[in-house]
């Protein structure tokens, strides 16, 4: 099977897990669980889910894992990380409703359908971020229940809220909103890239790697090569608001100009920011290859960071 067909048979397994874990619409509160679920089913590329999926799998895939706890093979050793798959894509999404509100970045058009805000009001899309946000832990907290390894489990819930909080995703949203329309130095965007973005792709590998059983040294270097691919990320991310197509991203393009945002394409222009794309892909392809497991699709999918259109 080449790369290309392997993530299309990933992302549809990923999508299944997801789908799983969302909540029902149901009971007085029925309209802010449509609104939760609304920017879940959308779609969206799942690369956090994928990213930490592939992550535990080269730790796991070896006969001398020492993931604890997990039978041998297919459904039952996987299981303990799809509620964490779920539980990144729906604080992802809480933070992509949030990010797109009128006080925000003031967008209309997410996962190619109306924003949240635009399709069920301002107090919903608060509200169903909120919700969502919290829910991500509901959905993780059920891994205890699916391993032997409760302190493995514990610390993954830890990471989660650790690289999604302030010191984390809502930290660099900080950061982005306050210097919005202002000056911005080289070092304050690095570090509003690294938190913003960069965060809650660690956490995704991070956790794929604790619940894998990797050691110290290897749960460091997981997150030094997620830290680049969150940088290689949202450079490519900024290169493609301004020349990428709203069909194909499924949101506005030059959303960045409307709101004045400083972004690598502004600060250092399109050909730099292109460079800075592969040299940080490349500084996790390297990272990649200190560590142990098949790393094929792994590597394809940083790879994809540099050619993605969308
Ligand atoms: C968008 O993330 C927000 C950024 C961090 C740049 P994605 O590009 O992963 O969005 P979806 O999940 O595919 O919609
Ligand atoms: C936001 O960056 C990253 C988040 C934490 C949501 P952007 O504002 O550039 O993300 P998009 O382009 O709207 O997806
Ligand atoms: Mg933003
Ligand atoms: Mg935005
Ligand atoms: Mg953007």
């Amino acid at each position: 099977m080449s790369s290309r067909e392997q993530l299309e048979q990933y992302a549809s397994e990923v999508e299944k897990i997801i789908r799983k874990y969302l909540p029902r619409e149901e009971g007085h509160q029925k309209t802010v669980l449509e609104a939760m679920n609304y920017s879940v089913k959308a779609g969206g590329k799942r690369l956090r889910p994928l990213f930490m999926r592939e992550v535990y799998r080269l730790f796991t895939d070896r006969p001398e894992s020492t993931a604890k706890g997990q039978p041998e093979g297919g459904m039952a050793l996987e299981a303990v990380v799809e509620p964490f798959m779920a539980a990144i894509e729906m604080i992802h999404t809480f933070s992509l409703i949030h990010d797109d509100l009128p006080c925000m970045d003031n967008d209309r058009l997410r996962r190619g359908m109306a924003t949240t805000w635009v399709k069920y009001g301002y107090d919903l899309a608060v509200l169903a971020g909120d919700a969502l946000a919290l829910y991500g832990f509901e959905t993780a907290a059920k891994a205890f229940s699916m391993t032997d390894s409760p302190g493995a489990v514990g610390r993954c819930i830890g990471l989660l809220a650790a690289k999604s909080g302030i010191n984390g995703m809502i930290g660099g949203q900080t950061v982005d909103v306050q210097l919005t329309g202002k000056t911005v130095a080289a070092g304050e965007l690095d570090f509003i890239y690294r938190l913003k973005t960069g965060a809650l792709l660690e956490a995704s590998m991070m956790i794929g790697a604790v619940l894998g059983g990797a050691d110290e040294k290897q749960v460091q270097a997981v997150e030094k090569m997620a830290s680049c691919v969150g940088q290689a990320f949202q450079i490519q991310d900024d290169i493609l608001d301004v020349t990428g197509n709203a069909e194909k991203i499924g949101k506005p393009v030059l959303s960045d100009e409307k709101n004045e945002k400083t972004t690598y394409v502004t600060l250092y222009g399109i050909e730099e920011a292109k460079k800075a794309v592969k040299e940080q892909s490349g500084k996790a392809q390297e990272i990649l290859e200190g560590l142990p497991g098949d790393h094929e699709f792994l590597s394809y999918l940083i790879e994809l960071l540099i050619t993605r259109e969308k």
